[in-house]
């Protein structure tokens, strides 16, 4: 099958990259640098914030999974951003003929007041209202979300870490999931995927930069309100019904040195 990976430079989008070349499909990825490094697949420039190459990445593809992301705690940016990029993808999927759209979004975010949640329900909802037949796959935090945040976080010797409980899932399973969920028909709403153990975001941030060899002090930060008191309950890490992935936090970070 021919299939466009959107954001598939990132961490979701590659090793979703990975996961449909490895099972044969012929594999486009779409990103602002136009590059993979993913061997067998073939880079595309374009830009979701104007719609540029979305028609020329597009021509022939029977699906696309979006994996694109924006960094942002403003509201209005987080939705014009997905939401935009939404509508521009849609509009060229029909023009396409693709047949199933499907987006990668978070568990557990209806009814949040965190801006950038806010956003990915925004973005769900557009898929739902829009055109194109759709799976929506929604995913707990990545184990490499913690070296995510590190980065965007980081000052001086200091790591600010939202105290987030939730059950992380390695994004390589995640890969694989969308790979499924690309060869199977439009579901509307697959399965929540969730990791195999509860974990708190500091304690993941301290071990990545632990195994990394990176000297710094993690503060954690309770976040106020209902966002933070949400993010603490543990709600994050899913409600146990959905899809179990398989390695654990503590399995992949012994690997972390390898990857850094
Ligand atoms: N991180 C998590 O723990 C987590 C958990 C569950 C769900 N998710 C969801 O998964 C999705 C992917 O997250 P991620 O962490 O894998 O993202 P990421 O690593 O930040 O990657 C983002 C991708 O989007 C591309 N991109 C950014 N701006 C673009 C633009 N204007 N036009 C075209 N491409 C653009 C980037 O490539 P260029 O910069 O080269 O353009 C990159 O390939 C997000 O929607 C996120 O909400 C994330």
């Amino acid at each position: 099958m021919d299939v466009l990976v959107v954001g598939g430079t990132g961490e979701a989008g590659r090793a979703t990259v990975v996961a449909l070349v490895e099972r044969g499909h012929t594999v486009r990825v779409l990103s602002r640098s136009g590059t993979t490094d993913v061997p067998g697949a073939t880079g595309y420039r374009g830009d979701l914030t104007t719609g540029a190459g979305l028609h020329e990445a597009m021509a022939g593809v029977e699906a696309v999974v979006d994996t694109f992301n924006v960094t942002t705690q403003s509201y209005d940016v987080a939705r014009k951003a997905f939401v935009g990029s939404t509508e521009r993808l849609l509009a060229a999927e029909v023009e396409a003929g693709v047949k199933h759209h499907v987006l990668l979004s978070i568990v557990a975010i209806d009814g949040s007041s965190f801006p950038y949640y806010r956003a990915k329900v925004d973005q769900e909802q557009a898929v739902v209202a829009g055109p194109v037949p759709y799976t929506i796959l929604r995913a707990t935090q990545f184990h490499e979300f913690a070296g995510q945040l590190a980065t965007q976080t980081k000052f001086g010797p200091f790591v600010v870490v939202p105290t987030i409980v939730t059950r992380p899932v390695a994004v390589s399973e995640v890969g694989e999931v969308l790979a499924d969920v690309v060869e199977a028909p439009p579901a509307e709403r697959a399965p929540d995927l969730f990791g195999p153990a509860v974990q708190k975001m500091p304690d993941m941030v301290r071990r990545t930069l632990q195994a990394r060899g990176v000297r710094a002090l993690v503060i954690p930060v309770p976040l106020p309100g209902k966002v933070g008191e949400m993010m603490r309950s543990g709600r994050m890490g899913g409600n146990g019904v959905g899809r179990r992935s398989h390695e654990t936090f503590d399995e992949w970070v012994q690997g972390e040195p390898r990857r850094a």
